[in-house]
């Protein structure tokens, strides 16, 4: 069969070796799998089943929608989610069996009041610990927990877990992350004279599980790590991490052009010797990100070849020089092909962060997943 003309290949066995790795590295919790969007641009269905697979009791996501949709899929276990305005479909979410996570007392009422009768949502209690995103803090912590306790002891709600995000996980020596542990403790404290015992009580992320020991509490919240790439350079190597995602596409065009030949807009980039330009059917509006334009590098045939000029909507152009080239050949752009960057060269090059590079991928891209 003739491949796509722009695929991202998702090696679903190395996600399961990372998940398995990384559940290995927090022996004394259980593994949360984030699969929100669209399981970082992996595609939600076949990751979130390969995180069962691999172990993972829980799988995590933003919205109650993409919730719903690992139900449609037929997925049956722990499913968090974590973000919702006035409106959200609380009620389908519980009849479904989906948890849900109050931030404020209002949002508590928000969800006990959308709740089918007869059924008892299952809620999780975020604390603002000093992301300052979602989550209560200080007194609206106070009381958001007796508002909680005085549901669940009105059989109204179950609260099954106690949560919080780090803001620094990726700097292993900034004082925030001591910081925001020693508030998520005291946190806990206060659930604890409360009278609730949440069974879950998590706060790590990829970088906190790989880093600090002392974050894995309950259970553990990686996303990025279980698609094989590291959270920050500085937070490098530690376990052995598999790259899931290669970003490929085959060249539309080869042509020989003299030296002094400008390429693509702007005029960027001018040959300075007779070469070769390959053209790869990717570009922006596939999420190929145009700031990497003239800094990115892409393999061919196992060898590293520059992206020059500016990277267009649809399309981009390596220098090939003079390899043996023909139109068609497979140009890799990240992953796990001889000689290809990672995404984090890509992040580098585009002056962002490696989560960007893969969730920005369109639906141009046809996902191919093996394993
Ligand atoms: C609340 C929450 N937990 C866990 C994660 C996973 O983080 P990471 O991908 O850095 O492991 C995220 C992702 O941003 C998140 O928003």
């Amino acid at each position: 069969m003739v491949s796509p003309q722009a695929e991202a290949v998702v090696d679903l066995e190395a996600y399961r070796h990372n998940v398995a790795t990384l559940a290995a590295h927090a022996p004394g919790a259980a593994l949360m799998s984030v699969v929100k969007a669209d399981a970082y641009g992996h595609g939600l269905r076949p990751v979130a089943r390969a995180a069962r697979d691999a172990g993972a009791s829980w799988l995590g996501v933003v919205t109650v929608e993409e919730a719903l949709a690992l139900r449609e899929a037929g997925d049956t276990g722990p499913v968090l989610c974590w973000l919702a305005a006035p409106g959200a479909a609380y009620g389908a979410a519980v009849e479904h069996d989906v948890e849900l996570t109050a931030s404020s007392v209002e949002q508590l009422d928000e969800i006990l009041n959308d709740a089918p009768t007869g059924r008892r949502p299952r809620v999780q209690l975020k604390v603002d610990t000093g992301l300052s995103r979602n989550g209560a803090r200080g007194p609206a912590w106070d009381d958001l927990v007796v508002a909680a306790s005085r549901a669940q002891a009105a059989g109204k709600v179950e609260v099954t877990g106690v949560w919080s995000h780090l803001a620094c996980a990726d700097e292993p020596g900034h004082p925030a992350n001591d910081q925001q542990e020693t508030v998520f403790r005291d946190a806990l404290d206060v659930v604890g004279e409360a009278g609730l015992e949440p069974q879950w009580r998590h706060l790590a992320n990829s970088a906190a599980l790989l880093t600090r020991p002392s974050a894995h509490f309950d259970l553990v919240r990686p996303g990025i790590a279980t698609y094989g790439i590291d959270p920050d350079p500085a937070v490098a190597g530690i376990v052995d991490l598999r790259p899931v995602m290669t970003l490929r596409g085959r060249l539309a065009q080869v042509k020989r052009v003299p030296a002094g030949t400008a390429v693509s807009y702007g005029h960027t980039w001018t040959t300075d010797r007779e070469t070769t330009l390959g053209l790869v059917p990717l570009g922006y509006g596939d999420g190929v990100l145009r700031s990497a334009s003239g800094r990115a590098e892409a393999a061919h045939d196992g060898e590293r070849v520059p992206v020059v000029g500016r990277i267009c909507m649809d399309q981009l152009v390596v220098d090939l020089g003079d390899r043996a080239a023909r139109r068609g050949d497979v140009v890799t752009l990240f992953g796990a092909a001889p000689g290809a960057p990672t995404a984090q060269d890509w992040a580098t090059a585009a002056g962002t962060i490696a989560y960007e590079v893969v969730t920005r991928l369109g639906d141009r891209v046809v996902r191919t997943h093996r394993g």
